[in-house]
């Protein structure tokens, strides 16, 4: 099946509505994995091979403005300046806007606003296409659900499925092949105390494209068949650690999950590694702290940077070690 048709499928007959003349702005948090997805299982609908579960970031993440265009090509802007059409994030964007233009809405005008450095394996692109996805329902007046836009975010990017939704999220893996059971769900927890340091190392674009590297992943690494029970493991764990509001638990199994993964990666051909020698070093620092009785762990996505997992009671400690931190109270 392709985009076209799943979103054929899901809008039905909202596909004719017209759109608002007015633009509307819409922001969408980005979220931090703690049992990461890893692997599609249809790179089309980008479908994972397992589920996954994050914890959104409150008021981190990219505000949308969009509106319909009277010009002959979609105009985007990204934190104000105005990109160049043929330019990767631009095409992308281009692409996506290909799957819900209509005979009243030919071209777009977007203007993006984000608080979190781009394409850093900071999940720039799931609060960006969620907040798209917010956008166009709002602007079509779809009056699509949560899942539904879960579903459509999820066509975006994978992990945009979970930025539709605040607090702790659940991504189900879904068995069906259109991927209509695939879709985002909010737990019903919150946990004041937690905290998430954002611990930037390095800010430049990475190299290799998450998309790109889950391929390698799965096609070439002996460890990939052990990922799906891990995972399910974890998942279990963490929804436990969540529920029971056990800190060590979920810090643990976070930190574990996400060197299963990157342990997967390197195993793969050609290998893969998205730590700088300052991820090393910061890691390190982490073990020796937690060895001397902190509580404080680490999770790392597709980029060089660590998110630190901590609880309120430690945050003048962790910014005594870590002076360059940005905190995030996800329930705040
Ligand atoms: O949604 P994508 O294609 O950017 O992939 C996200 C992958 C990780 O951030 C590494 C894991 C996750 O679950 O967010």
């Amino acid at each position: 099946m392709k985009k076209h048709d799943a979103v054929k499928m899901l809008l039905g007959d909202r596909q004719t509505n017209l759109p608002s003349g007015k633009a509307v702005e819409i922001f969408s948090p980005a979220n931090i994995a703690l049992c990461k997805y890893w692997g599609k299982r249809n790179q089309e609908l980008n479908l994972p091979v397992t589920g996954s579960l994050s914890v959104s970031l409150n008021n981190k993440g990219t505000t949308t403005t969009l509106k319909i265009s009277e010009n002959q090509a979609d105009e985007i802007y990204l934190n104000g300046q105005l990109l160049d059409a043929q330019s990767a994030f631009a095409v992308r964007l281009t692409h996506f806007l290909n799957l819900f233009r209509t005979q009243e809405a030919t071209h777009f005008y977007l203007d993006i606003c984000t608080n979190i450095p781009i394409a850093a394996g900071l999940a720039s692109s799931a609060s960006g296409f969620a907040s798209l996805i917010h956008a166009l329902n709002a602007l079509f007046q779809w009056q699509l659900s949560s899942q539904q836009l879960s579903i459509l975010a999820r066509l975006g990017s994978g992990s945009a499925s979970r930025s539709i939704m605040t607090g702790f999220v659940e991504w189900y893996r879904g068995m069906r092949d259109d991927g209509n059971d695939s879709f985002a769900d909010r737990l019903p927890a919150i946990w004041p105390e937690l905290c998430v340091g954002l611990l930037i190392v390095n800010d430049k674009e990475k190299l290799v494209s998450s998309r790109e590297a889950m391929q390698t992943t799965l096609s070439s690494s002996p460890l990939y068949s052990l990922w799906p029970n891990k995972v399910a493991q974890d998942l279990l764990l963490l929804k436990n650690a969540i529920h029971t509001k056990e800190f060590d638990l979920l810090g643990k199994v976070a930190e574990s999950n996400a060197m299963t993964m990157h342990a997967t990666m390197l195993a793969a051909w050609p290998p893969i590694s998205y730590a700088m020698p300052e991820t090393v070093l910061a890691m390190q620092k982490i073990w020796k702290l937690r060895r001397q009785g902190l509580a404080l762990y680490f999770t790392q996505d597709a980029g060089p940077n660590l998110k630190l997992l901590f609880l309120e009671e430690n945050i003048a400690t962790i910014r005594e070690y870590f002076p360059e931190i940005d905190i995030v109270r996800p329930f705040d």
